[in-house]
C-alpha cells in the first residue's frame, strides 16, 4: 500500500489530539483510503510542554525546519496559530511542494490570497477544514458536497465562546460581565477574551466561508464586525418577550439590485425563537447554508477542542493522501477565490430590520418625537413596547423597526439620541428573519 508521511508543527493540545486520533483510527483511514498514513516527525515548543495525549519522544523535535525540510515528509500540518512564524512555516513548506494542512483561521483570513498563490505556484495544496467551525465539515461541504450550488445565504454561529456566553445570559438571566468572568474561570473563554468577544474570530471564519462560497476574496477589512460586549440581560429579556433570541451571527448573504454584492458581516442579531439556529446553545457552532439547488441545510457540532479539531485536520490529511495516491493536483479546486472580482457590500447599503431600546423620560409626547424622526427618514415602526412599573426618571422604550438601510437607520438614530427626552445611549441590534 502506498504511504503518505506526515510532519506536524505544533504538539500541544490540538497537535496531540491529532496524533491521538490517528493512533485510534489511522488503520481505519488507511483501509478506507487505500493509503497508509504515517507520522514521521512532530515539531514541538518543548518536549515536556503540557499536552492532552502523549507523543513518543522519538517523533519529537524542537526544530520546525526539520519537518519542513525532510524530503520524506509529503504533508505538513501547521498547528502553531497566529499570523507570524506560522506564515513563514507554511510558505516554506509550500515552496518545497509539500501539501499543507492548517487550522489557522487568523492567517488564512489575513493572508489568504498570498498563501493560495504560493500554493498554486508550487503546485501544492493548502487545506484548511479545521479553520472554520472545528469538527463540522463545512469547507468540504461548500467545496464538494454543494459544488452544484450557488449560495444565496450562509448564517453561522461560528464562535463557541460567544455562543456559550449568550446562551448562559439567556438561560440564567445573567449579566455579560459575570458570565464572561465565569467562562474564563472554567476555561471556556480565553484571557484576554477580545478576539472572541469582539467578533474577530467570527470575522475570520465568515470571511473564509464567504470567499469560498462566492469565488472572490472577501477582505477582512471590509467585513463589518461587532462583538457581544453591548448585549445586556435586559435586551435578552425584551428580545425573549418579542419572540427572539440574540445570537452572534456571521452572515454571508448575496444581495441583488442595481449594485449587487455580498453582505459579509458579524453582529449580535435577534433571530426568531422558532428558527433552528435559536436552539444552538453552549459552545456549539452551527452553519445554516442556503443553496440555490439544495435549499436550506444545517450543520451542527463542536467548533473547537482537541478532538473535534483533530477530526477536521485528519479529513484534510485524507484529501492530501488521496491527491498523492491519485497523482492529481486536486480533486475539487480548494480555492478559486483569488481570481474573480466581487464586492463586499458596504454596511451602509445593507437593509435589515432593527430592535431599538431607548431610555426615555416618562412623559407625554416622547413617542411622537421619536416616530416623527423615523417617519421623516421613511422608516416604519412595526411594534412598540413600554413596560410598566420601571422605577426612576427614565423608562425603557422598545421599538421594532421595519426594513431600513443601515445608513438611514444610523442617521435617524443620531438625531433620536440628541432629543432631550432620551436618557442614555440608545441600543440597537439588527433582526434577521432568514427570508
Ligand atoms: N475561540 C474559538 C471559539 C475556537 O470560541 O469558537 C477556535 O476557533
Amino acid at each position: 500500500m502506498q504511504q503518505v508521511n506526515l510532519g506536524m508543527i505544533g504538539g500541544g493540545t490540538v497537535g496531540s489530539g491529532v496524533f491521538h486520533a490517528w493512533q485510534q483510527n489511522g488503520d481505519l483511514m488507511a483501509a478506507r483510503l487505500g493509503v497508509k498514513i504515517n507520522f514521521r516527525k512532530i515539531a514541538v515548543k518543548a518536549f515536556d510542554e503540557p499536552r492532552a495525549y502523549e507523543i513518543p519522544l522519538t517523533l519529537m523535535t524542537t526544530d520546525w525546519q526539520e519537518v519542513v525540510n525532510d524530503p520524506q515528509i509529503h504533508v505538513v500540518i501547521e498547528l502553531v496559530g497566529g499570523t507570524g512564524i506560522a506564515k513563514v512555516m507554511i510558505l516554506a513548506a509550500l515552496a518545497q511542494g509539500k501539501t499543507v494542512v492548517t487550522a489557522n483561521k487568523a492567517l488564512i483570513s489575513a493572508c489568504g490570497p498570498e498563501l493560495f498563490a504560493a500554493a498554486a505556484k508550487s503546485g501544492a495544496n493548502l487545506y484548511y477544514e479545521a479553520s472554520v467551525c472545528g469538527g463540522i465539515p463545512i469547507i468540504k461541504s461548500l467545496r464538494e458536497g454543494f459544488v452544484s450550488n450557488q449560495f444565496p445565504a450562509i448564517y453561522g454561529i461560528v464562535n463557541g465562546t460567544c455562543n456559550y456566553i449568550l446562551s448562559r445570559m439567556k438561560q440564567e438571566g445573567a449579566d455579560f460581565g459575570d458570565v464572561l468572568a465565569d467562562a474564563q474561570k472554567q476555561g471556556y473563554a480565553e484571557t484576554p477574551p477580545d478576539l472572541d468577544i469582539d467578533g474577530k474570530d467570527a470575522q475570520h471564519k465568515i470571511g473564509i466561508l464567504a470567499s469560498l462560497a462566492h469565488g472572490f476574496w472577501a477582505d477582512h477589512h471590509e467585513i463589518h464586525t461587532e462583538g457581544i460586549r453591548d448585549v445586556s440581560k435586559i435586551d435578552m429579556q425584551f428580545a425573549e418577550k418579542l419572540g427572539y433570541t440574540i445570537k452572534l451571527l456571521g452572515i454571508a448573504k448575496k444581495i441583488s439590485g442595481k449594485k449587487p454584492g455580498v453582505q459579509v458581516s458579524v453582529y449580535p442579531t435577534l433571530i426568531p425563537n422558532s428558527h433552528v439556529l435559536a436552539s444552538v446553545n453552549g459552545v456549539f457552532n452551527a452553519c445554516f447554508v442556503r443553496g440555490d439547488v439544495v435549499g436550506d441545510t444545517l450543520f451542527y457540532g463542536r467548533g473547537a477542542g482537541k478532538d473535534a479539531t483533530a477530526s477536521a485536520v485528519l479529513s484534510d490529511v485524507a484529501d492530501a493522501a488521496l491527491d498523492l495516491k491519485l497523482g492529481g493536483k486536486v480533486r475539487v479546486a480548494p480555492f478559486n477565490a483569488c481570481a474573480k472580482k466581487g464586492r463586499v457590500m458596504p454596511m451602509d447599503e445593507i437593509t435589515s430590520r432593527y430592535y431599538l431600546r431607548l431610555s426615555v423620560a416618562d412623559k407625554p409626547g416622547v413617542l411622537a418625537k421619536i416616530s416623527a424622526i423615523l417617519a421623516s427618514a421613511k422608516i416604519g415602526i412595526s411594534s412598540v413596547i413600554q413596560p410598566e412599573g420601571h422605577a426612576g426618571d427614565s423608562v425603557p422604550l422598545i421599538l421594532m423597526i421595519h426594513d431600513a438601510t443601515n445608513a438611514a437607520m444610523q442617521k435617524a438614530l443620531a438625531k433620536i439620541a440628541k432629543l432631550p427626552v432620551i436618557k442614555g445611549k440608545p441600543v440597537m441590534f439588527r433582526v434577521e428573519n432568514f427570508d
